[in-house]
């Protein structure tokens, strides 16, 4: 049996920021992403569940059995899921061209003895995902953490488009934690303020809800209270997969029974140590994270949320 399961495609991406700029296709997606930051971190007995093309499988099973990560092909596709990345600015405003997409993955495409794994991650990247899957762990028994950037994208004219999606707020509603970023925010709520708009996700889905905002930090509300999270300011490389590193280090730290303001403190501290690297490749050094969890700590501020009306 499985510690944490994470589901969604592995994906090959090209990135191109203002400061790097990838020599070929690198191993990336949500679920690899933080289904590593986890191992990193000591976690063991980790799957992931996706689907990869031919071209890629041999990399991809090797890339995992160094990481001591079980992967778990559920359909070997025509293609790998992959995007050229492309920063338009030095906020993290990227284009994002698509390479290849993989076959989606259902609940009946599980394997139904991992479905009781204590903890599940669903990390869709682009559409493989839906409300079912996040619906077969939660029946089961699973804590459920679910970044529903996936379904909240599809392929326009071979790019990237976001959009408004139902079936992405039914996925929060099959989860235990949600961890949208401010587009995906604004879109499962229809706000555009991020407080306002995670109070509406966490009221409407029930589940707690991180959202992270980048340099900006991120605001986790549950019941009726709002955590405030600085990010730690550093320098910029690469912010593909600061979500993902976010997420899986909640994870984490959830797991190993932290609050989650201390959870959180934890996430952001890790996930400023990715960004000064290039995709998910990147090592930590236990004095540097707590330094830098120490220091967010520090300046975490709580706010109660009063119910009106
Ligand atoms: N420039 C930065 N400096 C410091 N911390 C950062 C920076 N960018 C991101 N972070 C940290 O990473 C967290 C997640 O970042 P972000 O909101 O960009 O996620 P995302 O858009 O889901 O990323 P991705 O989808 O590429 O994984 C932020 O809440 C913050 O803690
Ligand atoms: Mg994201």
């Amino acid at each position: 049996m499985f510690t944490a399961v994470a589901v969604g495609n592995p994906v090959y991406d090209i990135i191109k920021t203002p400061f790097i700029e990838s020599l070929g296709r690198v191993l990336s997606g949500c679920s690899v992403n933080a289904a590593l930051t986890m191992s990193r971190l000591g976690m063991k007995g980790i799957a992931i569940i996706g689907c990869i093309g031919h071209d890629y499988e041999e990399q991809y099973l090797k890339e995992m059995e160094k990481k001591s990560v079980t992967p778990i092909i559920v359909k070997k596709s025509r293609d790998t899921t992959g995007f050229k990345l492309t920063y338009l600015d030095f906020s993290g405003n990227r284009k994002l061209k698509v390479l290849g997409v993989s076959d989606g993955i259902a609940s009946g495409d599980l394997p139904q003895d991992l479905l009781s794994t204590p903890v599940a991650i669903i990390g869709p990247v682009i559409g493989e995902v839906g409300p079912d899957v996040p619906a077969a762990f939660k029946r089961r028994g699973a804590k459920v953490f679910l970044d529903p950037q996936g379904l909240l994208r599809r392929v326009k004219k071979g790019v990237v488009e976001h959009y408004s999606n139902p079936e992405a707020l039914e996925a929060c509603c099959e989860s235990h934690v949600v961890k949208p970023n401010e587009l995906e925010a604004k879109l499962l709520s229809g706000v555009d303020e991020p407080l306002k708009a995670a109070i509406k996700i966490h009221r409407a889905s029930g589940a707690v809800t991180a959202l992270t905002l980048a340099e900006k930090g991120s605001i986790i509300v549950n019941n009726n209270e709002a955590i405030i999270v600085p990010a730690y300011p550093t320098y910029l490389v690469d912010p593909t997969g600061a979500g993902d590193v976010y997420l899986g280090s909640l994870v984490y730290y959830l797991h190993m029974g932290l609050s989650l303001k201390d959870a959180a403190a934890y996430a952001s501290a890790i996930a400023s140590i990715k960004v000064e690297n290039l995709a998910g490749h990147f090592s930590l050094r236990t004095h540097e994270v707590e330094r830098r969890a120490s220091w967010i700590k520090g300046r975490i501020a709580v706010k109660r949320l009063i119910p009106v009306g």
